[in-house]
């Protein structure tokens, strides 16, 4: 572990990462291009600058605010070195591998976007396109935006190193609009702010650390072969260390993302005001959720209202309370309510948000049981797998187009819960329910140690990814579509995903379907 830097909290204000502005812009339809480069930026006023990749030259990367049905392209163009500044670890896939270090490519997290366009990690490039991976396709990305109004993420996702890329600074957020969203008259433009929160760990030269060995990211590790998520110590929103930001007496709307590698957040505030939930990965709750903290995976979102009206002059700081959270990062912003309120507060907090069509489990064509093993390589390294079946292993997990499935996810790695992401398809989770693990191991049978627990209210809605606990199983429904072709599906501790907890899956069209009608 690096040498502690110790580095004062709140002294930077919150920055707010800029709207792209796209190159052409057609009816309904727009067009981007967007440069991933190496360039520094000061994370903290007492550190750095600190060497970055990052899309457009900042971190996060700028932020694309689209409208639901509007076509997006984007050219998604490489222009970093061949040479990681990271550690690159060249045995991926049980095997040596020596792999382009700038390659790269992009994932829109959450979208339903057509297989060409999902950032496949295989579909890798480098600087110019001058390399390509084996299933590249295509330099300019379509994005139909058919999803509801919410807050996606786009991050790289080339096999091997997302950890390191994504690590490094390539990750940025992505509205998607509708007119459901403006007629709830929710807080809007200065008052509608993206939190990108991550942790991070520093040299004392002010360059990034991050271990370069898996098996090497927890000092006094108890099993040093094992292939564990990295906790950096430092938390950062929108790039900055532990920032505050000044607001007004009113409410905000917060859109809140885990970009960590790994970290899993338990969010409160000190001051215990209630967060009120409105939205999760994929869009609206039904109706709002009063919390008083909720947890945060990797990759997951939350989309929610802080009232500031009555703490005029106070200054408030929002907590991580995970357990396992080392007192520094216990803290991750504050809030100071010094600004006078300009004019009033018009905007809305709705109770009632709107529909959400319920998958029923009636519904299922298949019910999948997929469980979640640890191995050991012949590394002697211990992997997490997903259904026991490495990266490169046959595709298992394959759907036909537009039919519903019941995922049924048997954790019984006795571990931190696995924060499991489907591409294509926002998903309800149905429940969780207990099982006799040893029995399980022994016998390969089910038998429940008590009655399915509902999801968390603030999970109520579509989510792309879940927490998926040890001990439990974790039954998630999902429509497979509109798209076909090849996706994939990981746990998002991106350490777990490098290291083969990431399987292929493919969405089909039944034969013979192209010759009815
Ligand atoms: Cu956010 Cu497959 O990833
Ligand atoms: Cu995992």
């Amino acid at each position: 572990m690096p040498e502690k830097i110790k580095l004062r909290k709140f002294v930077d204000e919150l920055p707010i990462p800029y709207t792209l502005s796209p190159k052409k812009r057609s009816y309904n339809s727009s067009y981007y291009e967007v440069t991933m480069k190496e360039f520094s930026q000061k994370l903290h006023r007492d550190l750095g600058p600190t060497r970055l990749w990052g899309y457009e030259g900042t971190f996060p990367g700028p932020t694309f605010d689209v409208m639901k049905h509007e076509t997006v392209f984007v050219k998604w163009m490489n222009n970093l070195p061949n040479k990681h500044f990271l550690p690159v670890d060249t045995t991926i896939h049980g095997s040596e591998i020596t792999l382009p270090e700038g390659r790269t490519v992009v994932h829109l997290h959450g979208g339903r976007t057509p297989a060409h366009s999902d950032g496949y990690p295989e579909a890798w490039f480098t600087r110019n396109f001058e390399q390509t991976g084996p299933l590249f396709e295509r330099e300019i990305y379509a994005y139909p935006n058919m999803e509801r109004a919410t807050m996606l993420w786009y991050h790289d996702h080339t096999v091997g190193i997302t950890r390191l890329n994504v690590y490094a600074g390539l990750a940025g957020c992505y509205f998607i609009r509708d007119n459901h969203e403006q007629s709830l008259n929710l807080p809007n433009g200065t008052y509608e702010i993206p939190l990108v929160i991550v942790d991070r760990s520093f040299n004392p030269d002010g360059s990034l650390y991050y271990p370069s060995k898996p098996d090497q990211n927890v000092a006094g590790l108890p099993h040093p072969s094992l292939v564990s998520p990295f906790d950096a110590d430092t938390i950062l929103v929108n790039g900055k260390v532990f920032p505050y930001l000044d607001v007004e007496p009113r409410k905000y709307r917060f859109r809140m993302l885990n970009a960590s590698n790994s970290r899993i957040l338990t969010l409160k505030m000190d001051s215990n005001q209630p967060f009120y939930q409105i939205g999760t990965d994929g869009g609206f709750l039904e109706t709002t959720v009063k919390l008083n903290e909720f947890i945060l995976m990797s990759a997951e979102r939350v989309d929610l209202i802080i009232d500031f009206s009555q703490y005029y002059g106070q200054t408030m700081i929002l907590k991580n309370i995970t357990k396992s959270a080392s007192p520094e990062t216990t803290d991750v912003m504050q809030f100071r309510v010094t600004v006078p309120l300009k004019g009033t507060d018009t905007s809305s907090l709705p109770y009632y948000l709107g529909p959400i069509v319920r998958l029923q489990s009636s519904m299922a064509k298949r019910t999948r049981y997929l469980t979640l093993v640890r191995i050991k390589d012949q590394y002697g390294r211990s992997l997490n797998l997903l259904d026991g079946k490495m990266w490169m292993d046959r595709i298992s997990e394959r759907m036909e187009v537009d039919t519903v499935e019941i995922w049924r996810i048997i954790n019984i790695i006795d571990d931190d819960p696995h924060p499991i992401h489907l591409h294509l398809v926002d998903f309800q989770i149905l429940d969780r329910q207990p099982f006799d693990v040893s029995h399980f191991q022994k016998t390969g049978k089910l038998i429940f140690t008590g009655p399915p627990v509902p999801p968390h209210p603030y999970e109520r809605g579509f989510k792309d990814t879940v927490g998926t606990p040890f001990g439990y199983v974790t039954s998630i429904i999902a429509r497979f579509g509109p798209f076909t072709g090849r996706y994939v599906w990981h746990c998002h501790m991106l350490e777990h995903e490098d290291y083969e907890m990431m399987r292929p899956m493919e969405v089909f069209k039944a034969p013979g379907e192209m010759y009815s009608g």
